[in-house]
């Protein structure tokens, strides 16, 4: 339950088993109150996403947050979802519960809108899918950025190599269009003053967010922190193994979690799961968990090989003010104690309350 001196936070996402996990640790965040939900098609189509949006809320038993849909195709792209990385409805092996929620009448670059004029200067923005919907947003209310006290962005691959194509980042692959339009934004509004440096999106790319590895072994701490009865995974399972935990919430984490890490393990990378969107959560909520340098970003939309692209003028040879922080360096420990100690009990409370 949220405390009266709760951040409000607006989060945009394409649920995705890594969304659904940033989206708990907000929920489960009680120096955060989440004010609203934007559905992004990505991971899976928009409509698919609403749905994971609205069964988790449910899951969660949280309030009547607003949940809405947002643009059905990227700005200038077909769309393009994500099954074989997410499971066919999005959450791996994951069953949400039966609800009567609804999605709010307007879309998500509305709801962008709407929270940004409820909190004016309060908001903090979380981005973890496609930026199409804060894109058009800010085409709706051009002083978005300056209502915004601060954003976060899981997006991009800085001196790293991509996960969508050999360059480029899956959010910002799906709508380069997008990601570059948002850049530019917010690097105007900076150049003309209009914000402070702080207000500039801070980006978690995959150079960062590759550090944060969850691996059965701290899926099982955090099961022991909400006293549930549960089983370590192995890879030895048999694939599509479900989850025994009598935690509802824990079962779901734990069967969405399974489909990840089968998914990274036929990647190479190992039984584990990469934590992208729940990292980009946590620096929204406290820029201070990562170390970041301030530089300017720009997309590359017309590459023949490099399209999607991100690329940080680390040594400022275009001569344009800084649009971003860019996350460099994290303590992986650090952020998981963190998600267990706030996730873990709010599993737990869920059923002894
Ligand atoms: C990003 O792409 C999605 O598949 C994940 O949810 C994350 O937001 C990582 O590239
Ligand atoms: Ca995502």
């Amino acid at each position: 339950m949220a405390h009266h001196e709760a951040l409000p936070v607006f989060a945009d996402v394409d649920t995705g088993v890594d969304d659904a996990m940033a989206l708990v640790y907000l929920i489960a965040s009680s120096d955060a109150e989440l004010v609203g939900v934007a559905s992004t098609g990505g991971n899976v189509d928009v409509d698919q996403v609403c749905r994971n949006n609205l069964g988790l809320l449910e899951l969660c038993r949280a309030g009547d947050i607003p949940v809405s849909r947002g643009a059905e195709q990227p700005l200038a792209d077909t769309m393009r979802t994500a099954e074989d990385t997410h499971g066919p409805a999005g959450l791996g092996y994951a069953e949400l519960p039966a609800h009567d929620r609804k999605l709010t009448s307007y879309d998500s670059a509305e709801a962008w809108v709407r929270a940004a004029h409820a909190h004016p200067g309060e908001l903090i923005g979380l981005v973890t899918g496609p930026l199409t919907n804060l894109a058009l947003a800010a085409r709706a209310e051009p002083e978005l950025p300056s209502l915004l006290r601060r954003l976060a962005i899981m997006g991009g691959s800085f001196d790293y190599r991509g996960n969508t194509t050999p360059v480029s980042e899956w959010n910002i692959s799906v709508d380069p269009e997008a990601a570059a339009e948002v850049f530019a934004v917010w690097g105007r509004a900076a150049e003309s003053k209009a914000i402070e440096p702080h207000q500039l999106p801070t980006v978690c790319g995959l150079n960062l967010t590759e550090n944060i590895a969850l691996t059965p072994a701290i899926l099982s701490r955090l099961a022991n922190a909400a006293e549930a009865s549960s089983v370590a995974m192995s890879v030895l399972d048999a694939r599509g193994t479900r989850s025994v935990a009598d935690n509802p919430l824990i079962r779901a984490l734990e069967d969405a979690m399974r489909f990840y890490f089968e998914f990274h393990f036929d990647q190479g990378e190992g039984y584990l799961a990469h934590l992208h969107d729940p990292l980009a959560a946590a620096v929204a909520l406290d820029p201070g968990i990562v170390a970041t340098r301030a530089t300017t970003v720009d997309v590359e939309l017309t590459g023949t090989l490099t399209r999607g692209m991100t690329i940080a003028d680390w040594s400022r040879r275009w001569g344009r003010e800084p649009n971003a922080h860019i996350g460099v360096d994290v303590d992986p420990a650090a952020f998981f104690d963190r998600f267990i100690e706030r996730v873990g009990p709010f599993a737990r409370r869920l059923v002894h309350s």
